[in-house]
């Protein structure tokens, strides 16, 4: 009966879409400040008049976007249209035209306005607006529907806009479109696009700020768009941009609930904040009518899929104490009473054991030592907050037990051990073929830069190292061990801290000596990490092979004799991309520079293996690690076994730790 109404009324929408569609474009917003307006029958009326007909006029065939002005100063009006890259040109003709009009009703006295549809984007101002990156002013949009796995669901989009970014801002137009099957009967569009008027470098800044504004409008929707006056970006699940190469079936519509609405804020100044509804579902209406037959079929599937997406979610989902504890009984149980037979390994922090619930689930469970001083309503709070961070690149955090004296962590499992166990060994070595650790070094670079940046809270790492890296089942890198200083209670404080947590081979001189650290001390631990990844050979133990120093000394050397590619692992062979290996030695290089203001951050680090298009800087010498200075004064009593780890304290170390933002 449900599914009868609903149908009802998609059919309904979709007759009304294919007549209102035809004929005009479909308003979004619009933007113009009252603050400067022109007198009626003014000079400036009568240029602005001019500038709207020529815009009019030149929207043809051979143009999809225009930039002209009309007048000339102190009245001079500067003007551009933009329609989207895939419209036909009598759509974006008719759109423009349309909006020459619209915007003398919604803006009848504004000097300076930007207005957007579905289909096109007009603007215009008393100041030269050509060729000049304009971010605010602009809104967020979402459609009100919820995915049904969001965690995957932000990921997909996030790796696809980020593609389809680094597409647009190489080809003229400015415009790209990208698709990812989400599941079987899910598949995300996107689309990216800027005035092609803007520089690369302006479009790529621009299109990227937009995406990291997805999190605060977006996040875990199943559609969503942000629109600047320079760029803007949308993905939905269906397809709403004209992709005739897209020749397979398209996907049945997404949706087993009413039709979604959309809610509209505007970002940065303009009005104030208002709310306003618009049926997202009138675009699908086409598709929808095509493919309705073939969605009959399906529905049965479809639900008993979305059935089994939501009762993943029960546990992926959640955010409170309550929901991410487990009992002590249960653990034990899973790893048959922490069996010597069932121990992964063991890192600064405790022991860490494979496990296995009776549904089936596999996980990693790690027993903290008992040294921590955090008493447990702080351990339960921390893990909460870390419990949210989630990124493909990084382990998840399932949950945690805390009962008596015992601590326990219970993350994701991951099925292909840890990097340095394919990488430091010699018959393993050869798995890890150049593309392999290419990804490695991207997919790395991506889950630091979302500790730093993305995520709500900011996270240094501290301790990255490819013991520290897990590969899944498709060698896909994941980090371990994030956050464990909150969850351990090292810093609880600023700045009072005197336990540094860290791996020798890969701290940040500054770090070492001094126990000074910051995003910039996690940037020299990743450079130390790409070149390990590039020659498969440790640093730590770089001195007793091959007696030239340290791993970077001798990239270094290397590097100032013009022969960088030997520093590749020879069991690479000749089998590799060389421009992105030299790339990802310069960045390795620069990232261990002594001085920690001038090594990258993860944001520049991530662009410049993105896109081809951004320089990358020239390196200086590395830092000179003075191996005799750094000494453990006192271990921590967790520490016994680990020969890699260490943890130690020393006197007066001055912390620079950021605190949630
Ligand atoms: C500008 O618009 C705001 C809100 O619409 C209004 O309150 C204000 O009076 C207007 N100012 C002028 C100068 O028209
Ligand atoms: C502007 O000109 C039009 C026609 O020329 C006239 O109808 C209107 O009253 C004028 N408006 C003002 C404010 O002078
Ligand atoms: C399209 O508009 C531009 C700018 O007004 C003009 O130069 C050009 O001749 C027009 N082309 C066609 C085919 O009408
Ligand atoms: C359009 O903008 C460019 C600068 O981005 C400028 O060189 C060009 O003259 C403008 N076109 C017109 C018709 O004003
Ligand atoms: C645009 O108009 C406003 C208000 O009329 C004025 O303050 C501003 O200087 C003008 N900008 C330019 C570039 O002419
Ligand atoms: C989506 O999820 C949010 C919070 O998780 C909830 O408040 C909202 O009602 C949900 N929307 C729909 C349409 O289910
Ligand atoms: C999505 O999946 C279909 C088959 O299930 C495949 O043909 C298509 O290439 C996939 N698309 C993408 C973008 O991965
Ligand atoms: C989609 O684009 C193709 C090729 O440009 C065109 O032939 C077709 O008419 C377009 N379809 C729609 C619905 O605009």
């Amino acid at each position: 009966m449900f599914a009868f109404r609903f149908f009802i009324t998609l059919f309904v929408l979709s007759l009304l879409s294919l007549i209102t569609e035809a004929q005009n474009p479909t308003y979004l917003y619009h933007v113009c400040s009252n603050t400067t307006t022109f007198a009626r029958n003014g000079t400036y009326q009568s240029n602005l008049n001019g500038l709207l007909s020529a815009l009019s006029s030149s929207a043809n065939a051979s143009n999809w976007f225009y930039n002209t002005t009309s007048g000339e100063n102190p009245n001079r009006v500067y003007g551009l249209f933009l329609c989207r890259g895939d419209v036909s040109t009598t759509t974006c003709q008719d759109c423009v035209t349309f909006a020459t009009e619209d915007v003398t009703q919604r803006c009848p006295v504004e000097k300076v306005a930007v207005i957007w549809y579905d289909q096109c984007l007009l603007r215009y101002s008393n100041a030269s607006i050509f060729s000049t990156l304009t971010e605010s002013g602009g809104l967020r949009m979402w459609n009100t529907q919820n995915a049904t796995d969001p965690t995957r669901f932000n990921e997909v989009v996030a790796t696809v806009m980020n593609d389809a970014t680094t597409q647009a801002v190489l080809v003229a137009k400015r415009f790209a479109t990208k698709e990812a099957n989400i599941s079987l009967f899910q598949t995300l569009y996107s689309l990216v696009q800027c005035t092609p008027d803007l520089s690369t470098s302006d479009c790529n800044r621009c299109l990227r700020g937009a995406i990291a504004a997805l999190p605060s409008c977006c996040t875990g929707k199943v559609g969503g768009r942000v629109l600047n006056p320079s760029c803007n970006i949308r993905y939905e699940v269906y397809p709403f941009y004209n992709e005739s190469a897209v020749a397979a079936p398209a996907p049945p519509p997404p949706v087993l609930t009413p039709p979604p609405v959309s809610e509209i804020i505007p970002k940065g100044k303009g009005r104030k904040s208002w709310v306003i509804i618009v049926a997202i579902v009138v675009p699908v209406g086409v598709s929808i009518l095509l493919f309705i037959v073939g969605y009959c079929l399906l529905t049965r599937r479809g639900r008993k899929k979305y059935d089994i997406v939501q009762g993943d979610n029960a546990v992926t989902d959640i955010t409170t104490v309550e929901s991410l504890q487990y009992d002590l009984n249960s653990i034990e149980a899973a790893t048959n009473n922490f069996a010597d037979s069932n121990r992964l390994g063991e890192g600064g922090f405790g022991v860490v054991y494979k496990g296995r619930f009776p549904n089936g689930q596999e996980i990693a469970v790690k027993r903290l030592s008992r040294s921590s001083g955090q008493g447990a309503k702080e351990f339960k709070n921390e893990v909460v907050l870390v419990a949210k961070l989630q990124h493909r690149n990084l382990v998840r955090l399932l949950g945690f037990c805390v009962e008596g004296e015992e601590k326990i962590l219970v993350y994701e499992f991951v099925p292909n051990k840890s990097l340095d166990y394919f990488l430091f060994n010699d018959d393993r070595q050869g798995l890890l073929d150049w593309s392999r650790r290419y990804k490695i070094i991207g997919g790395v670079a991506r889950g630091i830069l979302y500790l730093h940046e993305d995520s709500r809270l900011r996270i240094i790492h501290r301790d990255l190292k490819a013991s520290n890296v897990l590969l899944d089942s498709d060698m896909n890198p994941k980090i371990s061990d994030f956050g464990m200083a909150r969850i351990f209670g090292v810093d609880q404080t600023q700045g009072s801290t005197n336990r540094i947590v860290g791996t020798y081979g890969y701290m940040s001189p500054e770090y070492a000596m001094h126990g000074q650290f910051s995003v910039k001390s996690d940037v020299y631990s990743f450079g130390v990490l790409v070149l390990e990844i590039l020659s498969g050979k440790k640093n730590s133990n770089f001195y007793q092979t091959e007696g030239t120093g340290d791993l970077m000394s001798y990239a270094w050397k290397l590097w100032k004799d013009g022969r960088p590619l030997e520093l590749l692992d020879p069991i690479l062979g000749d089998s590799y991309a060389r421009n992105e290996v030299i790339r990802c030695i310069q960045i390795g290089l620069l990232c261990v520079q002594e001085d920690p203001a001038e090594r990258p951050t993860m944001a520049t680090i991530v662009l410049m293996l993105n896109s081809y298009s951004v320089t990358v800087p020239l390196p200086n010498e590395p830092a000179f690690f003075p191996h005799s200075r750094i000494e453990p004064i006192k271990l921590l009593e967790s520490d016994q076994s680990t020969s890699q780890s260490m943890q130690y304290s020393i006197n007066e170390v001055s912390i620079t730790e950021i605190g949630p933002r």
